[in-house]
């Protein structure tokens, strides 16, 4: 398995594989690796095959990151993650720095700087974007300089992000990337919990209530099954459901369609619902079609 940390060296054996023909398999992440991180390297396997490559890049992107968000304590361990990947049959690990990544800075307004973003305009503009109004525009540039870095064929992303992935691939149509965009399902714990690299910052009695997220999905299931409900009644009673985890505080819950993002009115089997719930400081996000 390969290593690299340069955008130049990268760039230049993707070309390489893309040459002589060879498939890319490309699974963007911040690493922190876990087995949700490990199930879409599996698909982007299955996708190019045997002789293709499969590629992860570990980058915490700070682009994405607000202000007061998470982006000193986000937890790392490169060691483990490359451990992880060499056991996945990974063939290169990039590993950039911000250096690498924004080398002539990313905040500063001196016109040397850092300066070209790459925004999608409506479907962000919902949900996290709202609570993290700059996240998106982040992503989505980062996603756009790894596709020009790493060259894939095809790119797995998780159906955790539900959002983040309809962006993606609005940014990939939009703008023509030639890059096959997968959305692969959420792992989650034993208990229904989705694993995420945040899970770490919760205390035990936290993490026990983590589960409201995907009994809140269970419950809006249960409720749609036989008829749709509108909306405006099927939220307050969810958030209600919500409060029966006293440590959780209800940042967002939507129903929309599951293409479009478009908000959903009546809620009925296939709505999809999304929901962001705060534990303490930490923000756990998660999704699914009813
Ligand atoms: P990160 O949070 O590390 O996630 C990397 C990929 O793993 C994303 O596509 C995410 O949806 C997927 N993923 C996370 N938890 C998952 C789970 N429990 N089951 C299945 N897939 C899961 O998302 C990012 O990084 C960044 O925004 C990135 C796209 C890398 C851009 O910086």
């Amino acid at each position: 398995m390969k290593i690299v940390a340069s955008v130049s060296t990268m760039q230049r054996r993707a070309t390489q594989w893309r040459r002589s023909g060879v498939r890319i398999g490309f699974v963007p992440t911040m690493g922190y690796l876990h087995a949700g991180h490990m199930s879409l390297v599996q698909e982007a396997r299955e996708r190019v095959g045997k002789s293709g490559r499969v590629v992860v890049s570990i980058y915490v992107n700070p682009t994405q990151f607000g202000p007061n968000e998470d982006l000193s304590r986000y937890p790392r361990d490169l060691k483990r993650d490359l451990q992880l990947c060499r056991a996945a049959g990974v063939d290169a690990v990039f590993t950039p720095d911000d250096a690498q990544m924004y080398p002539t800075g990313k905040n500063s307004t001196a016109a040397s700087a850092f300066s070209t973003y790459v925004v999608e305009g409506c479907l962000s503009q919902s949900m996290e974007g709202v609570t993290r109004p700059t996240h998106f525009r982040g992503v989505t540039t980062v996603v756009a300089k790894l596709f020009n870095l790493v060259l894939p064929d095809v790119a797995v992303f998780g159906a955790k992000d539900w959002q983040q992935a309809a962006i993606i691939r609005r940014m990939v149509a939009d703008l023509n990337f030639p890059v096959q965009i997968v959305v692969a399902p959420t792992v989650r714990e034993t208990d229904g919990l989705a694993l995420s690299s945040r899970n770490k910052y919760l205390t035990p009695e936290q993490r026990t209530q983590a589960t409201i997220l995907h009994r809140t999905l269970q419950q809006a299931r249960q409720s749609v099954k036989t008829q749709p409900v509108p909306a405006t009644r099927l939220k307050k009673s969810l958030a209600k459901f919500i409060a029966t985890a006293p440590l959780g505080r209800l940042d967002y819950l939507e129903f929309f369609d599951s293409d479009t993002l478009q908000p959903a009115r009546q809620v009925q089997r296939g709505t999809h619902l999304a929901l962001a719930v705060y534990f303490g400081k930490t923000r756990l996000i998660d999704n699914a079609r009813l």
